[in-house]
């Protein structure tokens, strides 16, 4: 990851290779949004801008020339759109302007980032930008990795509170993110040939260990330990491949806990549909389909990373989803942790099944909110696109979630579960089925089934099918392919309850 230095310095003095300002669209054209440049290249770019075909729109991104009177060999500007009434730029903007900017910089080995930063908040915002643009997942490349691959390594920020605590706070818990988002990243993007349920496992030792996470705890149940502990829903859902389901529990207890929030994330590291055989074209990307454990692996870490003072138990639930001659058939019966039957209706469905289990263990373990996160519904990208991921859950949780994904600058939203969904749930033969008779309302009805887990506890469950996985071109700190989406908003979640 980029290492990051914030200084108080004028940025026409740094020595950087390149230096990024913004540009925003106002009434009479584009406006350089910088104060310390030298006022020419200001006014010749702001001349010269209907030329340079320059609007000042968010995602766009020119590098100039930086002249003889900027220390920085290029000028990178940074569209930021426009002016909010109160003058200034929303966070998310100038997170993804930063990230955007330090993207378009790959090939380049130092930054210099000089965006409008009114307060300790923009600073984080534009710090977590700028080191999660300067990402990309080499391991599997033969030779050198060409120069667009190869991030920007050096980023430096210029606030006139360079030198104040809350900056340098700001700037430490920036690296603790960037590099949580990274490390889900770097997990989605592994190929599923080499990240199995018992890699994973092992992956998140490792994970904890390099990242110096102390105080997480972690313990794995391995197949036979599953089915032994009535895991009928992980065991079920591996018993079709060769390479056995895996449950993670990380938990990190901090002495003077505000409160305990529990964490469980879909690993399903290769999703087949099983029987229930996927299409090809479906199967393309279902390696992403761990998203959500990812998610929570790193998110534990950040938070003991950060000490925040609240208890976090995270739980993988880790299968592959395989055809073969001993995966589970539709019209089995399997019993659940703590003794539900569901009939399995389509063994594509399986997200739910393996979750039902890490929301049982997670309840019996004894917490005070509990929070899912899964890559669990091909009818959540009908509902919201790729880029927004849906929130449903008890009503107070689910607000509490989407207030920290408000305060993360990720884009969440929440969905009713609307009571008439629920009959689909009758089964002729079990307590339930996994999967509804009809299409309607598949996200919502995915939520009523994990719902029959999770007793009385507060719980927030977040799909995020699309948004964990960017199938098209990079945009803003967003690379193509895995994304990290969650963890800033969990981490949120998780700060949320330690101030309270
Ligand atoms: N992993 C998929 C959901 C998914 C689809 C995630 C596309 C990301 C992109 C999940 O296991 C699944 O297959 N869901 C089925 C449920 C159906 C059989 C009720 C779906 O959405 O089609
Ligand atoms: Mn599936
Ligand atoms: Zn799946």
């Amino acid at each position: 990851m980029a290492d990051l230095t914030l200084t108080g310095k004028n940025p026409s003095s740094l020595k950087t290779d390149a230096l990024v300002v913004g540009t925003c669209s106002t009434s009479d054209g584009v406006a350089v949004v910088a104060d310390q440049l030298p006022a020419d290249l200001v006014r010749q770019i702001e001349a010269l801008a209907p030329r340079l075909r320059l609007t000042g729109a968010t995602d766009e991104v020119r590098t100039l020339p930086a002249g003889d009177d900027v220390r920085a060999d290029v000028l990178v500007l940074t569209g930021l759109g426009e002016r909010d009434s109160d003058g200034t730029f929303p966070r998310e903007t100038l997170r993804a302007a930063a990230g955007a900017a330090v993207r378009s910089l790959a090939g380049t080995s130092s930054a210099a980032i000089a965006l409008p930063v009114v307060d300790e908040d923009d600073l984080a915002a534009v710090a977590e930008g700028a080191l999660l643009g300067a990402y990309a997942y080499t391991p599997y490349r033969s030779g050198e990795p060409a120069a667009e691959r190869t991030p920007v390594e050096h980023v430096e920020i210029v606030t006139s509170s360079a030198r104040s605590a809350r900056a340098k706070a700001a700037a430490h818990r920036a690296e603790i993110l960037a590099a949580a988002v990274h490390g889900t990243r770097d997990l989605v993007n592994m190929p599923p040939n080499d990240l199995y349920p018992a890699a994973f496992a092992d992956a998140a030792k490792a994970a904890v260990k390099e990242l110096g996470a102390k105080g997480v705890k972690i313990t794995v149940l391995d197949d036979k330990q599953l089915v032994a502990g009535g895991y009928g829903g992980i065991a079920g859902v591996g018993q079709g491949s060769t390479r056995g389901p895996r449950l993670v529990k990380l938990t990190y207890a901090p002495a003077k806990a505000t409160s305990k929030v529990a964490v469980v994330g879909k690993g399903i590291t290769f999703d087949t549909g099983g029987i229930s055989l996927k299409p090809p074209a479906s199967m393309v990307t279902m390696k992403s389909d761990m998203a959500g454990a990812a998610a929570v692996l790193h998110t534990v870490i950040a938070a003991a990373r950060l000490g925040l003072p609240v208890a976090v138990t995270g739980y993988l639930c880790l299968a592959e989803n395989m055809p073969g001659g001993a995966a589970q058939r539709p019209s089995d019966v399997v019993t659940m942790r703590g003794g539900k039957t569901v009939e399995i209706t389509n063994t594509d469905a399986e997200g739910r099944l393996v979750m039902a289990d890490g929301l049982v263990a997670a309840v019996e373990d004894g917490h005070d909110a509990v929070l899912d996160i899964a890559t669990l519904t091909g009818a959540q990208m009908v509902a919201l696109g790729n880029r927004t991921s849906g929130l449903m859950g008890t009503d107070s949780v689910r607000d509490e979630v989407k207030e920290a994904a408000d305060v993360a600058g990720e884009a969440f939203w929440p969905m009713p579960l609307p009571g008439e969904l629920k009959a689909g749930l009758k089964s002729l033969v079990a307590d339930m089925v996994n999967s509804a008779p009809d299409r309607a309302g598949g996200m919502l009805f995915a939520g009523h089934f994990l719902s029959e887990f999770v007793g009385d506890t507060p719980w927030g469950h977040l799909d995020i099918a699309g948004p964990s996985y960017n199938e098209k071109a990079p945009y803003g700190y967003t690379p193509a392919g895995g994304t990290g989406v969650g963890v800033r908003t969990l981490l949120a979640f998780l700060e949320g309850r330690a101030e309270s």
